[in-house]
């Protein structure tokens, strides 16, 4: 150990990351696959000026209260739900994410399970697979047709905007829910701002791109699905709870709605046991959709420019709370 500042890394990240944090810092990392459990972060944070996070880390406000050293927090993610954000910004401690890097990639993976749910793919490959190539028949694997249809997009952000532009080229009806109206996005890109009521009963699409939130838990219930039509195709990208688990499997097996696409789950892992693993009719993926390499290593390099930052005292440049910038009342 030097007298330089301690690094906490929780994964195994691109290596180039490393060496440049290596240069202002001692780099300790988590070697393992499953994340470092919250008694291990406890004992480990004490010591540690920054914290290199994923999503999968409980960073909670005891996490950050016995960081009594912590300069900076940063997550290889845009999200950061299970960071106690408010904990971090009363002690000072700016939270950074990476924002933008991810967008089009995570996109283009909303974009392939909508096509991969509609068109049966997972289905039709596993029948190759297990040997049972069908002669070409009328009605062998037939799926839903995407062209022209209508696209629900519940949270117009970053990537909710770049599957609206995915969808002009499937000259796709894009209508959007969100908490607040986008007049800008609307022009540019000709969505319809609609009720969350209105979207799940005209869409036959439906992409969910909100932040989590404790008002966002469960906000897909049973209730959701019973409006929507018998032919929709829901897929997550954004978080598991956005969606509750027992009434997807309900919606799925009773063919209350056509099929799903999920690449978040309620937990995650999603359980050996659990039916969703038993339908056809659903695709599961476990939680890659920004995993492209390039952008991968972005994020990571993102992170990296959030703690060299931090640790010098200097506004981070990808922050989550920004408050801890401003002035503090007297
Ligand atoms: C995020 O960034 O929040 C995704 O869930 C993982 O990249």
């Amino acid at each position: 150990m030097t007298n330089k500042p301690h690094v906490y890394v929780t994964r195994a990240i691109y290596p180039e990351a490393v060496d440049q944090l290596k240069t202002a810092a001692d780099v300790e990392i988590w070697q393992e696959a499953y994340p470092p459990t919250k008694e291990f972060l406890l004992a480990k944070v004490p010591g540690v000026h920054a914290l290199l996070t994923m999503l999968t880390d409980p960073i909670d406000a005891q996490v950050i209260a016995a960081g009594e050293n912590l300069k900076v927090i940063t997550q290889l993610a845009v999200g950061y739900d299970n960071i106690d954000l408010a904990a971090a910004t009363r002690r000072g401690i700016p939270v950074g994410h990476t924002p933008g890097v991810l967008t089009e990639t995570t996109a283009d993976f909303a974009w392939a399970l909508m096509m991969t749910a509609a068109r049966r793919v997972g289905e039709a490959e596993r029948e190759v697979r297990s040997g049972l190539w069908q002669p070409w028949g009328p009605d062998v694997l037939t799926g839903l047709d995407i062209y022209g249809k209508t696209l629900g997009i519940v949270g117009l952000g970053r990537i909710g905007k770049a599957m609206a532009r995915r969808a002009r080229g499937f000259d796709m009806r894009v209508l959007y829910h969100s908490l607040t109206r986008d007049l800008e996005a609307e022009e540019q890109l000709g969505v319809e701002f609609v009720t969350l009521e209105r979207l799940l009963s005209q869409a036959d699409f439906i992409s969910l791109h909100l932040y989590f939130s404790p008002e966002a838990r469960h906000l897909i219930n049973r209730a959701a699905f019973e409006q929507m039509k018998p032919n929709a195709v829901l897929v997550n990208t954004a978080r598991g709870a956005v969606v509750d688990p027992a009434a997807l499997t309900w919606a799925l097996q009773t063919h209350r709605i056509a099929a799903a696409g999920i690449d978040v789950f309620d937990p995650e892992p999603i359980p050996s046991d659990h039916p969703l693993r038993q339908l056809e009719n659903v695709v599961i993926t476990p939680h890659i959709a920004s995993a492209g390499k390039e952008t991968r290593q972005k994020m990571a390099l993102m992170c990296v420019e959030n703690i060299l930052a931090g640790l010098q005292g200097a506004p981070i440049p990808y922050c989550a709370n920004a408050q801890v910038y401003e002035p503090r009342g007297t």
